[in-house]
C-alpha cells in the first residue's frame, strides 16, 4: 500500500501544548541552549506528567504515547530514513519552525543502499551523499502545525536560513503505530 508523506492534524490546544512543553524542556534539560545533536531523547516519563495537554490531545484520538524526543537544529538536516522500525510519528511545531520546510524524496536504488548505525545503535540509513539531483521531491511541508509524519521515506529538513534561533520540534511514538493516518485517501485515488 502506497504510504502518505504526512498527516495534518488539526489541533486547538497547540499554544498550550508548546508552553508545557517549552517549559519542561527548559527545566530538565539544557537542549534549548546547547543541543549538540539533532535527535535529543529525554525522560519521556517524567516530561509525560508535566505534559498534560499533549497526553490528553493524543488520548482524545485514542493515541498513547510511549516515547517523546526532541529535534533540535540551526542547519538543514540532510537527507536520511529514520531509524526503523517506527514510521509514523506525531511531530509537533515547539519553535522556529516558521519558513522550515521538510522535504520528501523518492531516491533511485534505494533497495540497494546500505543502512549504518544510528548513535542509538540501531540501523538507519543516511543518504547524505546522495545526488539530490538524481531525486524527485514528492513533498514538502512547513511544520507549522501538528503532524502525523512518514519517517520511513527518504526526508530533509530545510531551516531558516536567517533565523539564528534553533527550530524545534517534538517528535512522539506511540504503543501503537497510527499509520492509519498516512494510508491513501481511496476517494481521491
Ligand atoms: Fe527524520
Amino acid at each position: 500500500m502506497y504510504m502518505k508523506t504526512y498527516h495534518n492534524i488539526e489541533c486547538d490546544c497547540l499554544e498550550k501544548i508548546q508552553e508545557e512543553s517549552l517549559h519542561w524542556i527548559k527545566t530538565h534539560t539544557d537542549l534549548l541552549t546547547d543541543a549538540s545533536q539533532f535527535w535529543n531523547k529525554i525522560d519521556s516519563k517524567l516530561f509525560l506528567l508535566q505534559n498534560p495537554t499533549l497526553v490528553k490531545f493524543c488520548l482524545d484520538k485514542k493515541l498513547s504515547i510511549r516515547e517523546v524526543a526532541v529535534l533540535i537544529t540551526t542547519d538543514d538536516v540532510t537527507l536520511h530514513v529514520d531509524e526503523g522500525p517506527v514510521v509514523a510519528k506525531l511531530n509537533v511545531p515547539l519553535k522556529n519552525t516558521k519558513d522550515t520546510f521538510t522535504e520528501w524524496y523518492e531516491v533511485p536504488e534505494i533497495n540497494s543502499m546500505v543502512s549504518v548505525e544510528s548513535p542509538f545503535g540501531n540501523p538507519y540509513l543516511d543518504l547524505k551523499n546522495v545526488d539530490l539531483n538524481k531525486c524527485k521531491k514528492i513533498n514538502e511541508v512547513e511544520l507549522v502545525t501538528p503532524l502525523i509524519f512518514n519517517s520511513s521515506i527518504p526526508h530533509r529538513v530545510r531551516v531558516n536560513s536567517k533565523s539564528k534561533e534553533p527550530r524545534v520540534v517534538l517528535s512522539c511514538m506511540f504503543f501503537k503505530e497510527p499509520k492509519h493516518y498516512l494510508e491513501e485517501d481511496l476517494a481521491l485515488a
